[in-house]
């Protein structure tokens, strides 16, 4: 079994800074790695990054993550992804990592992400050049991150992206805008591999639980959801949402 924590939106910066720690001190206990879904600071500025390193890195488990729109609102997404690296951790952006787990190889492809919506209510590649600009930077994302999940071997594989690829888990946010906190392009990249789980943030207000088209578990860890420090979910068992250590 392998188990992993999970959280996204921890939007860090200096007043934040402590706050996380002595949960994440628990780590070893409870989980074999730690992932965390975008927005990672709130401006995205090098001073955040730093912050959030010293919240999140140094930890006796890996932790893996990717950006979140929040990390490119100051044009700084390179230096914030360089300090992260520097720090030891994992930054994931349509590419793919495996962590050796005792014995089982954890795989996880990660990417932002874009909004777009969903079935029935979604963007279409038409018309003006920045609407085709808009959604073809969703196919783009959406293609590449199928096409890292497709690319790992490994006994366990896990999506980790910021935007959500169901509209499931972004029941409790308005409707009208569904269409900028993810799109259907990344659950079909998700669907196009043996995936096990898919992670995500973003919906601050939206639910935890939901599925793929294909059936895959979807989970929204934003932390304003999940309400803690973490969530702990399971894989190579026969739930993901059992849970091994009592909350
Ligand atoms: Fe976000």
């Amino acid at each position: 079994m392998i188990r992993i924590a999970a959280v996204g939106d921890v939007h860090v910066d200096k007043d934040v800074v402590g706050r996380f720690r002595p949960a994440l001190e628990e780590l070893p206990d409870r989980a074999d790695a730690l992932l965390v879904a975008g927005d990672l600071t709130r401006h995205g500025t090098v001073e955040e990054a730093k912050c959030f390193a010293t919240e999140f890195g140094g930890l006796a488990v890996p932790v893996v993550v990717v950006l979140g729109n929040h990390d490119h609102q100051s044009d700084q997404e390179q230096q914030v992804a360089e300090v992260l690296t520097n720090s030891g951790i994992t930054v994931l952006e349509c590419s793919a990592t495996v962590l050796e787990i005792r014995g089982h190889r954890l795989g996880i492809a990660g990417a932002k992400g874009f909004g777009g919506g969903f079935a029935g209510a979604c963007a279409s590649n038409f018309g003006e050049r920045e609407m085709k600009t808009f959604v073809g930077t969703t196919e783009e994302i959406s293609a590449r991150l199928g096409e890292a999940l497709r690319s790992v071997r490994c006994d366990a594989l896990v999506a980790l992206t910021h935007y959500s690829p169901v509209p499931d888990t972004l029941v409790g946010e308005p409707l009208e805008i569904y269409a900028f906190l993810g799109c259907y392009q990344l659950g079909h990249a998700i669907d196009s591999a043996p995936t096990a789980l898919a992670l995500h943030g973003h919906a601050h207000h939206g639910s935890e639980r939901g599925r793929t088209p294909g059936g895959v578990p979807v989970r929204n860890v934003a932390h304003p959801v999940i309400k803690q420090a973490y969530n702990v979910y399971q894989l190579l068992s026969e739930s993901v949402d059992a849970p091994l250590v009592p909350a």
